[in-house]
């Protein structure tokens, strides 16, 4: 039978500690740690998880900013919105939500951002320095699939860890992590994507495996060895009328059907979203304490 790893709870944990700081940093008279998020046009999916963003602020005591701009902003426009981010001394950490209009080069985005302030550790010296185990901002999403592990003790020295998908936001950093001489690394990593002709297979290898490729319901029983541990990042949303929204949020694991055979499972949502804004205020906090 397998357990639920419970992102939500564990999130909820984090949220507390930070609570606790930032009522300290409050005791001596200090300013809170503050996030900016720029979140640009009207994606659905973007408009929630910037409001979940700020909300988690707002309950550990953290200010923040939201910079909303029309889909036709200019990169030129928001190249200068992230200049004058980076000047502000009152914002510790901030993030450009992902994705970006068509028009709007994402990487030239990033590397705007000063990677001090980089709390989404996308920036090329956060994520370089992430691949040499140097201490920095940490990719987000990966530091909270690591925390979760760490939480429930779960070892992975040693173990095969395959990862399916090769984004530069999760697969590229996750599977760099696991690789780390660290308590929560040591393991051995594969890295499936589109172009992998035997992913069946290697999955079916994997004592950890972690499904980031986007494609809701991809990872099928038959391809999860038993008592494997399932990390599903996905987060796609499925048009359903039964629900008030409308929609409903679709993992790349077929759920129902893979978690009797694992020892453990993220559920979606309550799973890995939860820790990724778990990282952000974690990694927000970092940003503060630096000045
Ligand atoms: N879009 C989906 N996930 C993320 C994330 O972790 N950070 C940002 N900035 N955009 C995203």
């Amino acid at each position: 039978m397998s357990k639920c790893l419970d992102g939500k709870y564990i999130a909820s944990l984090i949220r507390q500690e930070m609570a606790g700081e930032t009522a300290e940093i409050a005791a001596q008279g200090k300013r809170p740690p503050c996030l900016a998020v720029i979140i640009v046009g009207h994606d659905g999916g973007s408009e929630a998880y910037v409001a979940n963003k700020v909300k988690a602020c707002a309950e550990v005591g953290f200010t923040s900013k939201r910079l909303a701009f029309e889909e036709d902003i200019t990169e030129d426009l928001l190249l200068k919105q992230i200049a004058a981010l980076n000047n502000d001394d009152s914002v510790d950490g901030f993030i450009v939500q992902l994705p970006l209009p068509r028009h709007i080069n994402e990487q030239t985005v990033i590397e705007a951002i000063d990677y001090h302030k980089d709390v989404d550790g996308l920036h090329p010296i956060n994520m370089g320095k992430t691949v040499l185990g140097l201490p920095c901002l940490h990719p987000a999403t990966p530091s909270g699939i690591i925390e979760l592990l760490d939480r429930y003790d779960i070892q992975t020295e040693g173990k095969h860890a395959v990862v399916i998908g090769r984004s530069d936001i999760v697969g590229k950093p996750i599977a760099n992590m696991l690789l780390q001489k660290t308590r929560r690394g040591n393991a051995t990593v594969t890295v499936c994507h589109s172009r992998t002709p035997n992913l069946t297979e290697i999955c079916q290898t994997a004592d950890i495996l972690i499904a980031a490729l986007g494609k809701p319901l991809f990872v099928k029983a038959d391809m999860v060895k038993d008592g494997a541990v399932v990390i599903d990042v996905g987060t796609t949303r499925i048009a359903d009328p039964t629900r008030k929204s409308g929609y409903r949020l679709c993992g790349d694991v077929d759920y129902d059907n893979v978690a009797p055979k694992c020892s453990y499972i993220t559920p979606v949502p309550g799973g890995v979203g939860p820790m990724t804004i778990a990282s952000l205020l974690r990694n927000t906090m970092q940003a503060y304490k630096r000045k």
